[in-house]
Formats: structure tokens, sequence, C-alpha cells
């Protein structure tokens, strides 16, 4: 591997080269990174009607008890539907309840994660027929394991109408399989609506899930691509998320059934918290917006100015001043400052249909009218040929086999230099040799990430994918694995760690001579530890093949002696078996394993293992 470290070879890469893609899939919003432990809180996951399934809220009792019917008689006019529990049963007499109570619960996303020592904000609002007495309690899945519990104790005239209730719970224990529980041994009937409860510990206080957002910083991600994906879209225009139905108290958010991914959503994690999420984690946000194209139907370019207009004031909710009709939104939830908003995305995956172009060329000439500074990413790939419209990027999405994506590491090497950048806002091995995030796909997208890098003139940013919640694998892989209480990163999640710092950093003409056919790739980078301030040439090395390398390195142009072994180091991802993958019970099997190196010197020799990503890092 040949180095040329000179000034003359050092190419600038873009400080905003590597970033997430972070769609609402897999639950990784709701039931993930958005900390609300209760799963439908406001009862309208079954739709507008009424009867209505309040799946997965329970009963606690049974009919000689109690009677649970849902009406249309909440207080929020956006979401109308309530729980109406009849208690049959009383506190004392022939007909006592049963001591531990009747009512409802909610397990969660797949249980609650309780913890011993922490407190859990518990909200509800709630109305009834006369006086009051409910227990709202933290309990094992089974009810029995008592883990924190309040009581609501009211007068009639006290809730005649809907009154919020606020407690907080201090858990006694700890149990990740929790369900909070709302019972009475009271006979009456009582309304029950949004209905929540947070753990008061998250991230930034934001209401992010601590651990999982932790993840996602330390990716350095310098974009956040949001909400989606298909999630944007939608099946149908009528289930595709729309920010304004997503902003202001959450109480009053109406929530939707994200139909392509078949989830309802409360929509807490909303525009206001995606822009506030993409703050948090230091990174740029890039809001991909509904352009009136789902997957099954489309708005007429010549009816489509509704769609423009709720873009433009999506843009002026998250950078306009507080004084602004929709800035002032925003500032009254809490950041009169604007969010840093200067990317948007034209709709998802949407070039090839029949009103794109149209829809498109209306966005744009709005957008670029009222915002010029705002950048503009159409959906139509211009790596090989030329866009046959105006913009600014233009996203690339691929997935595929993990030979195909190795190989596309020389995708952008010919693309011309002149048009807009790309924006490779989704890649991944997918199929048979993705498992369920095997090393061997890490691999792969190491060697097309090293492709982006050397590319870096061209492409303004490669996305890694969001998390994966474990109940649900409805899209697989992604970049973290989580349950309500553990998570861990795939390889995919360590290959991208190891590029968190080619954003900013400085890129080396790097050529590998090989006398093999061992597919091989490498890049050589020069960064600095923001920390100790020292100087690094990084030098990632993907060995795809099964046979170990003994590659020599040379590095030129650098000041004799300037590289210090003290310092030096290799971190190496590799594995056993191509397929082999982390999971709960082994969490670190495929993770990067540090070295102090043996020798450093411009010129050495490095063993490099078969199926691996190396990473030597040299003190400079
Ligand atoms: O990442 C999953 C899906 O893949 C995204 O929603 C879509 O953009 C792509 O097809």
């Amino acid at each position: 591997l040949l180095i040329d470290a000179s000034q003359a070879s050092a190419r600038p890469i873009s400080d905003t080269l590597f970033g997430i893609f972070f769609e609402e899939i897999n639950h990784a919003g709701a039931g993930g990174v958005w900390a609300e432990l209760v799963s439908n809180r406001g009862f309208e996951a079954g739709g507008p009607n009424t009867p209505s399934n309040i799946d997965p809220w329970a009963i606690i009792g049974n009919e000689s008890f109690l009677i649970v019917s849902t009406d249309r008689s909440s207080c929020f006019d956006r979401n109308k539907v309530a729980l109406r529990m009849e208690v049959l049963c009383d506190t004392q007499g022939a007909n006592s309840c049963p001591a531990g109570g009747v009512g409802i619960y909610n397990p969660g996303f797949w249980g609650m994660n309780i913890e011993k020592g922490k407190t859990y904000n518990a909200v509800l609002y709630v109305r009834s027929s006369g006086s009051i007495n409910v227990s709202v309690s933290l309990t094992g899945s089974d009810g029995l394991q008592k883990l924190a519990a309040a009581n609501i104790i009211a007068s009639g005239s006290e809730v005649s109408n809907w009154t919020k209730f606020e407690v907080q719970l201090e858990a006694q224990g700890t149990n990740p399989n929790s369900r909070l529980q709302l019972t009475t041994t009271s006979k009456g009937v009582i309304w029950f609506d949004q209905v929540s409860a947070i753990p008061l510990d998250t991230y930034k206080g934001h209401g992010f899930r601590k651990d999982l957002v932790q993840m996602l910083a330390d990716l350095k991600p310098r974009f956040f691509r949001f909400p989606g994906g298909c999630f944007v879209e939608g099946e149908w225009l009528r289930n595709a998320f729309r920010w304004k139905e997503t902003i202001g108290p959450w109480e009053e958010r109406p929530g939707h059934f994200g139909d392509v991914w078949k989830y309802w959503t409360d929509d807490g994690l909303g525009y206001f918290e995606f822009l506030q999420l993409s703050e948090d984690l230091g990174s740029l946000p890039i809001w991909v917006f509904n352009n009136g194209i789902s997957h099954n139907d489309q708005v007429d370019t010549s009816s489509v100015l509704p769609f423009v207009q709720e873009a433009l004031d999506g843009i002026e909710f998250a950078r306009g001043s507080p004084n602004s009709t929709w800035g002032s939104l925003r500032a009254a939830m809490g950041h009169p400052e604007p969010f840093d908003l200067r990317y948007v995305a034209i709709g998802n995956e949407d070039c090839g249909k029949k009103n794109y172009r149209g829809n498109y060329l209306k966005f744009f000439s709005a957008i670029r009218n009222a915002y010029p500074d705002i950048k503009m990413i159409s959906n139509c790939d211009g790596s090989s040929r030329q866009l046959d419209h105006p913009a600014d990027m233009y996203d690339f999405h691929i997935y595929t086999s993990a030979s195909n994506l190795f190989s596309m590491a020389n995708h952008f090497d010919h693309t011309s230099r002149n048009g807009p950048k790309a924006f490779v806002s989704e890649y991944a091995v997918t199929g048979k040799d993705a498992g369920r995030g095997s090393l061997l796909a890490a691999l792969a997208e190491a060697g097309f990430l090293i492709g982006l890098e050397k590319n870096s003139d061209i492409v303004e940013s490669g996305h890694l994918r969001p998390p994966l919640r474990q109940h649900d694998r409805r899209w697989n892989p992604d970049a973290i694995v989580f349950d309500s209480s553990q998570l861990y990163g795939t390889p995919s999640y360590w290959v991208q760690c190891l590029f968190n710092e080619s954003s900013g950093a400085t890129l080396y003409n790097s050529t590998l001579q090989m006398n093999s056919s061992t597919p091989l790739l490498a890049s050589a980078i020069s960064w600095q530890n923001s920390e100790n301030e020292n100087t690094y040439l990084r030098i990632k090395v993907v060995n795809l093949g099964t046979d170990t390398v003994n590659l020599k390195v040379f590095v030129d142009g650098l000041d004799p002696n300037s590289i210090s072994l003290s310092g030096s180091t290799k971190t190496v991802l590799t594995s056993n078996n191509q397929m082999d993958e982390n999971s709960f019970n082994e969490p670190t099997k495929v993770i990067p394993k540090q070295s102090l190196l043996e020798s450093a010197s411009e010129e050495m020799e490095v063993v490099i293992s078969p199926r691996s990503f190396t990473s030597i890092d040299l003190l400079m």
C-alpha cells in the first residue's frame, strides 16, 4: 500500500461526510428513542370509530366487575376517542372488588423497563361521574410485583370535567418487562385519556431514551436525515407523515397509523422532536417531506400547491423568527432559537413516479424563492446520468448483496464533478448476506464507505440506517438492536464508528499494488483528535477475502521520523465466521478490538486478517 501523505496529495474531506438515516421503522422512534413507555396513550390506535380496539391496553378483572369500552368524549378535538370504564364492584359489601382492584394496564412496547431508584412521570386525563380513588402503579408483567404506586383521589366536582393529573413514581425494584396499571376498588364510571409514563432522566432532558441516543451520538453524525424513508410517503397519502399533525402539546396530537411499516404512532416523536434530536446529536437536520406522492396515490401537479405550502410552513417552523406564524409555535414549544435547517429532501424514492418531476419543480422554485440558502435534494440518481431538473444534491440509495456493494466502492469514481453532489442517504447489504447483522455485511459496507471517502469531493454524505426493535424486525438488518432494557451495535454500526473521524479530515492518495486477487480496499486520511489535539494518519483496510494478507505499507511525503510508536494503534473488526453477528447473549462478539502497534514507521508490514476491517492510527 503506497500512501502519498504529502501536501500535494492532500484533499479536504467534507465536514459533513457521515451521518445517520433515522426512520420511524421497526419501532425505532415509538418505543425506541422516544422514551414514552405507554403504547397507544390516547386509545386512538384502533381508529376513530367507537367502540375501538384499545390494544395493547388490557383489562384487569372480569365482566362481573367492570365494563370497558371507548367513546368519543375526549376533551382533545383532534383525538376524540377516550376510554370509558364502568366499575360494577365496590370497596365493600357483597359485590366488593378484588383486593388488588380492577382496571386496565398497558404493557408498553413489549414490556416497560422500570429500574430501581429511577423516577417515572405519569400523566393522565380523567373524568368521572363521581369521586375517584385510582391507583397509578408500575408492576411486573403479572401485576403482582409492585414497583411503584401513587393514588389519585378526587371528589366528584373536581373530576366532573376532564382533569389532568400528574404523579411521580419512584421505582422500588427493577423489571424490564413491567406495565402501567390504573386500578380502583370504587364503583362508578371513569373516563381516561392521554395516559403517559416517561422516565425523568432522558437524553439532555428532551424525552429521548438515553442509552440508545448515546449510541447514536457515539457515531458523531454530521447529518440526521428524518423521518424516513417510506414512512414519509405512506402506502396512501392519508397515512403519510404530515408534520403539522405532530407538533404542539403531545396530548393534542392525533397520532397516525404508519401504513408502510404497519404500526400506530402517537407522534410523541414529532417534527419538533426530530429537529431537537438532530441538534442534541450535534448534527444538521435533513428533513424529508412528502411531495404529494405516496406508494399508491399521487397529487396531480396542478393541485400540489397545498403540499408546497406545507413544506414552506415547515421550514418556517424550523427556522423562522419567534414572531413568525410557525416560528412562534416552535418558540412556544421551548425553542425560540431557530433550528439549523439547511437541507431538505423533496420526497423519498419517488423519481420514477408520474408526477415527481412536475411536483418537484413546484417545490424547488417555491423554496428557492423563499429560502435561497436551503439546499434541496432530488430523488433522482445523478451519478450515472445528468439530472433533467435543477437540484443541489441527489439522493442515492443502495441495498444489495455483499459482493455487489463492495464492488460499488468505485461507483462514484467516474461521476461528473460538475453536477450536483451525491447524498448517499441509504446503503446496506441486504438478503442472505446480511443475516441479522453479519460481519460479512459490515465488511462490504466498509468497502463501500471507503469508496465514498475517496470520492468525498462529489459525495456530500453517507448515512447509516436506524436502530431496530428486537420485537419488530420488519426491516432487516439495521445498526442497533434493542429491546426495553438492552441494546447492542451490529458489526455495521461498528464499521461506521471507525469512519466517525472522517468528516472534516484530510484524504491522501493511496494505491494498493497486489499480486493476488484478494478483495482488498484501503484509504488514508489524517485527522485531529479534539481531546488531545494529536494528529493521526489513519489507514483503513478492508479484506473481504479469506486469505491473510501481509501488507507492506509505505508512507511517502512525511517528515522522516514523524511517526511515533507510542500511541499508535491498530483496531480490527473480525470474527471466525463471516456470518457471525452480535446478539443479546453475545453483544460484543463482533466488535472492534484495539491494540498498540508493535512497530510504526514510514515503512512497515501489517498483517491483515481474513474477513476483517483494520484501522491503523499512526500518531504523527
Ligand atoms: O430503510 C428502509 C426503506 O428502504 C426506506 O424506507 C426506503 O427509503 C428504502 O426503500
